[in-house]
């Protein structure tokens, strides 16, 4: 019998978890299995970690060949050739000019380093009072400091406010309009002029940069409208703002291209990146950085004191890098990226025809991601944690966030295996007791 007391669980209600635990012991391919050995299919790669399906062999092999030839050294003033290969590697995959790397362990420090460097890059041209950031109702940036005070989501800032910064937030973007959009919304361009109007409110010369989500996850997957990007990155440009895009969910192939940047054809200043990086088996994220970023912190500093203060103990972990390289290894070599380019029409279908079913309010997706909105229950929130309960039950897991569900299966997922997800989904979202 387990002892559940001591860990304390992340984003999850604890009493109702010891409850009704939901374990995983083991997992391969599209697929998880509890201690008890119920099978369920995995229609959320993890939490959209594991892009290349879970167990894969030779990330494995690359680990533990690392661990028993580096297995850590610091980077503070000290380095390993692994990480500049893999810098190398990730330059390569990134739109030109994002080709300076920042390695951290999570998508929450990517964040928080990335609005680092943007206050350190203001500074060091001469513009220290661009203290403030842009970000967007609904966002999802990590849960570190920096990240909570971009957050678009309330119960994610509310007990926190105490130590969040100085962030105005656009709208999002989604309207009623756009429901069942498959794709890029056709309506809701105007949106974008949010950031023109925050400028002028509040001063462009007193704002560092705006973060997005070129398509914002966490929240259920909303589709960015069409041309929306492109008139932030015009935005940004009249007023000197840096343009961060958040791809710690979109990135590595999630929308059928390496990054959402290229999908969309908006090249943005900064890319943070982390989840499938290493497939979601060893923790690590990175920070892309425009060379004349770095360049410009770099030529300020004074004398041989670090540009930059700032990095973390595990900052290029020499075993996350293996993990990395063999991921990106992975993709390469099965064309991943590509496959869900090619299986995204006929992965938008089977989530298209969940369409007529009695608790489905919207469906929106992209790629291989979408989100399943389900319609309001007693609470807010309720019926999504429900319907996550339910679905564990009847052997799909899936990520829940208030009352969506988001669905991003390995780019691996057969057709037969995407038909036995959207079997299960298609049970559940019709019971009377959800
Ligand atoms: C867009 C985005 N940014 C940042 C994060 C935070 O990443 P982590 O949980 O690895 O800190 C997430 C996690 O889902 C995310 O979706």
């Amino acid at each position: 019998m387990l002892n559940m007391e001591h860990h304390w669980l992340p984003f999850t209600n604890n009493r109702l978890f010891r409850e009704e635990p939901q374990i995983f012991a083991r997992a391969e391919g599209v697929r998880y299995w509890t201690p008890e050995g119920q099978e369920l299919l995995d229609a959320s790669s993890g939490l959209f970690c594991c892009a290349a399906g879970h167990g894969r062999r030779e990330i494995a092999d690359a680990i533990h060949k690392q661990v028993l030839e580096l297995d850590y050294t610091t980077h503070f003033q000290r380095a390993a050739p692994i990480s500049f290969e893999l810098a190398e590697r990730l330059s390569g995959l990134l739109p030109e000019g994002l080709d300076r790397i920042f390695f951290g362990s999570s998508g929450s420090e990517a964040v928080d380093s990335a609005m680092k460097i943007c206050l350190a890059y203001h500074r060091a041209r001469g513009q220290g009072q661009r203290t403030r950031f842009v970000s967007r109702s609904w966002a999802y940036h990590g849960v570190n400091v920096g990240g909570t005070s971009l957050a678009g989501m309330v119960n994610n800032r509310r007990d926190f406010s105490g130590v969040t910064s100085d962030v105005v937030h656009m709208r999002h973007t989604w309207t009623e309009e756009q429901r069942f959009s498959r794709g890029e919304p056709e309506t809701g361009v105007e949106l974008a002029e949010d950031l023109e109007d925050i400028c002028k409110t509040y001063g462009a010369e007193t704002i560092a940069g705006v973060f997005v989500e070129p398509i914002a996850g966490s929240i259920g997957t909303v589709v960015p409208p069409k041309g929306y990007l492109k008139r932030l990155r015009e935005i940004a440009d009249k007023y000197g703002l840096l343009l961060i895009f958040d791809e710690v969910i979109t990135g590595f192939g999630r929308t059928g291209s390496a990054f959402a940047s290229q999908e969309f054809g908006v090249t943005p200043d900064i890319v943070t990146m982390a989840k499938a990086l290493t497939n979601g088996t060893v923790p690590m994220s990175a920070v892309a950085v425009r060379t004349r970023i770095q360049k410009t912190i770099i030529d300020a500093a004074e004398g041989d004191r670090p540009e930059f203060f700032h990095g973390y103990t595990y900052s290029a972990h020499p075993v996350a890098c293996a993990a990395a390289l063999a991921s990106l290894n992975i993709y390469r070599d099965e064309g991943l990226f590509e496959r869900v380019k090619d299986f995204s029409p006929t992965f938008l279908d089977a989530v298209f025809g969940l369409r007529n079913l009695p608790h489905v309010a919207d469906l929106r997706g992209y790629g291989m991601l979408a989100g399943i909105q389900l319609t309001p229950g007693e609470k807010p929130g309720l019926k999504g944690s429900i319907a996550q309960r339910l679905l564990f039950k009847e052997g799909l897991h899936i990520k829940a966030t208030g009352d969506a569900l988001i669905f991003a299966p390995s780019f691996t997922t057969t057709e037969d295996e995407l038909a036995q997800m959207t079997d299960i989904l298609r049970r559940v979202l019709v019971r009377g007791d959800l």
